[in-house]
């Protein structure tokens, strides 16, 4: 029987699927995030079902002798060293499309709880200092005919835009390729070819791309200053798509209005500068996180590890990163 080690406790009906075809171990929760444990570890297996939390590095993909797949129970894979994959001979999956619509949900519940300040006046009233309604207590931003800049028009991006536009905000958007016309047309998006161009017409500006060398804290001291002083940052993608310093600067400097933040550079880490900031909402990376869709993304993984396992061409495995 192979052997697979998934790295942190995943949903039960995951874990019984790939105990019908393999012996499976499940590390404790925090083990492997660390490349030391999965070095000392890989050696013994020929799957690994790896969290973005796991530092799956050349090292350890080198150490991983019987190794033959990875599968990221993640769409966002920078936590893989892709290229040295590819060179052992190590299949990589990630999960993509089962998580679009939770991640639309949650990136519009960011920001409705970001633009009305919820955060704070439910701070204000836990502290006891409500004592009547107020004409001018925790004014927000109103989110009708603003304009919603979003950085990455992937699958998540448009769903995030979907929901603005049900909420009357104009799309503009920054993608490494321009969308198709006719789905530009279906979600009223501009193209700006410009990322800074971008943040200077947004009233809200929203991180959804990958983490790349491109996109590597794309956000920084320059963009911020160029965004107006009313808006709002999101960022559900990776967080070192933020200089977290820079940010952090100008939100107490009042240069931009607020963020929401559920991503962080070194997380579980989170900048000292970010937690003591004004109108900022710093959560821990939930943004898949409900019952439908992590079982949908343990079940595409734990496919994509079976299809390997059983020496399926590549066009059969599910969400393979090609070459
Ligand atoms: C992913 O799957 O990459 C996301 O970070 C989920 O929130």
């Amino acid at each position: 029987m192979p052997k697979i080690l998934i790295t942190e406790p995943i949903p039960d009906e995951v874990i019984a699927y790939l105990e019908s075809f393999a012996s499976v171990t499940i590390g404790k929760k925090g083990t492997y995030q660390s490349e030391e444990a999965l070095v000392r570890d890989i050696p013994d297996y020929d799957g690994l079902l790896s969290m973005l939390s796991n530092p799956v590095s050349d090292t350890v993909l080198k150490a991983g002798k019987n190794l033959k797949v990875v599968a990221n129970f993640a769409v966002g894979y920078d936590n893989i060293d892709v290229e040295t994959a590819h060179k052992l001979e190590i299949k990589v999956a990630n999960t993509p499309d089962v998580l679009t619509e939770a991640c639309g949900d949650y990136a519009m519940g960011l920001l409705l709880a970001l633009s009305r300040k919820f955060k704070e006046a439910e701070q204000y009233l836990r502290d006891g200092k409500f004592t009547g309604w107020e004409p001018l207590g925790f004014l927000g931003m109103e989110l009708r005919d603003r304009t919603i800049g979003i950085i990455g028009m992937g699958r998540i991006g448009q769903a995030f835009a979907n929901r603005a536009r049900a909420f009357g905000m104009n799309i503009i958007y920054h993608n490494r390729a321009k969308l198709a016309e006719e789905i530009e047309k279906e979600l009223e998006a501009e193209f700006i070819s410009d990322h800074k161009e971008l943040a200077k017409r947004s009233d809200v500006l929203s991180l959804n791309c990958p983490l790349t060398n491109e996109t590597h804290h794309l956000v920084n001291q320059e963009l911020l200053e160029l965004m107006p002083e009313h808006a709002l940052l999101i960022n559900i993608s990776r967080g070192a798509v933020i200089d977290e310093a820079a940010l952090a600067q100008a939100l107490h400097s009042e240069k931009i209005a607020g963020a929401a933040l559920d991503v962080f550079e070194k997380e579980p880490e989170v900048h000292p500068d970010l937690l003591s900031a004004p109108n900022t909402i710093l959560l821990p990376h939930i943004a898949s996180a409900t019952h439908r869709t992590r079982e949908a993304i343990g079940m595409l993984a734990a496919k994509a590890i079976l299809s390997v396992l059983e020496g399926k061409p590549d066009h059969e495995i599910p969400n393979l990163i090609s070459r």
